[in-house]
């Protein structure tokens, strides 16, 4: 097993304030690996270490066999990087930007570099400073993926793109796997990396508190399941099914939650008159308790917990 990014006891304060604690980070090669969890986990911190642009209090860092202290400018050359927030030289085009990283790097091949702009849907001859928020990222990420590196290490990549751009974008890290790079992407969103990621590695308050694969994690997933039936909702037949709680019923409509795959619902749905359905996907959280139940959320969530009910 090679392992591409690696880090054992990863530790950062910020001076008294916890930036993460006691990462043990185990990336593959082939990984796409989504590291999940909400605004101020730690993810930012985490990758910053990972590329030497920050310094570890304890703990060490190893990036494609590289140590992350000692070999932070091999390790940035041979990474494609999306910072979490992306500075850019404000009077170049973004034709001029792309260029002026392919030089720096070398070994770009510029027609692919319009290959992902035309993608991506990016107009490069606009200057930098003129970018909204979507485009200074579209730019961000034609520069991460214009080499082709090995490792790919993306800071939350799809903030501020619009829906078809995201998709996209799904699409290229699905080639980049399939041409072998590994992935290593930020998110707080968990049906992302559910569609892009092998494994999920879960951030909350600055420790990684699990990894799994992708594929175990619908088995536990919890759905909020709304149905209105043409005639009364027959709420008793649902109450019985195996995963099915929290039934709410008013006279045509009936409401719940199901852990696992909807595949008894939908058939217990199928004898009766239908109008509408929605599923809405787990969010964060739900998906976190199912795993690890109540206690493991407070223990987690640590002395700030004073919304555990
Ligand atoms: N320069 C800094 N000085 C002090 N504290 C910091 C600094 N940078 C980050 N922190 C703290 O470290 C913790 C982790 O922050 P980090 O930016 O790594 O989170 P994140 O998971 O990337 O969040 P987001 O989803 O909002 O980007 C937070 O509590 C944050 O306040
Ligand atoms: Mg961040």
């Amino acid at each position: 097993m090679t392992l591409v990014i690696d880090t054992e006891h990863l530790t950062k304060f910020y001076g008294s304030s916890r930036g993460i604690v006691d990462v043990d980070l185990d990336v593959e090669v082939g990984d796409v690996f989504g590291f999940l969890g909400p605004n101020g986990a730690g993810k930012t911190t985490t990758i910053r270490i990972l590329l030497d642009l920050l310094r570890p209090s304890s703990g060490t860092a190893t990036v494609l066999g590289l140590d992350a202290r000692a070999d932070g400018v091999s390790i940035r050359g041979r990474v494609g990087y999306l910072p979490g927030e992306y500075a850019l030289y404000p009077r170049l085009t973004g034709a001029e930007t792309l260029r002026y990283y392919a030089n720096l790097r070398g070994g770009v091949d510029w027609p692919y570099v319009d290959t992902l702009a035309r993608r991506l849907d990016f107009d490069q001859a606009r200057r930098a400073g003129d970018l909204s928020t979507g485009n200074k990222r579209k730019l961000g990420l034609i520069q991460a993926f214009m080499h082709r590196p090995e490792l790919l290490i993306l800071d939350e990549p799809t903030a501020g793109l619009d829906p078809l751009v995201q998709r996209e974008f799904y699409a290229m890290v699905d080639e980049a796997h399939a041409a072998g790079q590994t992935i290593f992407l930020s998110s707080h969103v968990l049906p992302e990396v559910q569609r892009v990621c092998s494994r999920v590695g879960f951030v909350r308050e600055g420790r990684l508190v699990a990894v799994e694969d992708v594929a175990a994690l619908g088995k536990k997933a919890v759905h909020h399941v709304e149905i209105e039936f043409a005639g009364a909702a027959p709420a008793s037949e649902f109450e019985t099914l195996a995963g099915v709680g929290a039934v709410r019923a008013t006279d045509h409509r009936l409401g719940f939650t199901v852990t696992g795959t909807l595949d008894a619902i939908v058939k217990t749905a199928a004898r009766h008159e239908v109008v509408a359905m929605t599923s809405h996907e787990p969010d964060l959280e739900d998906l976190f308790l199912a795993y690890y139940g109540e206690g493991a959320a407070d223990a987690a969530a640590g002395e700030g917990a004073d919304d555990a009910a």
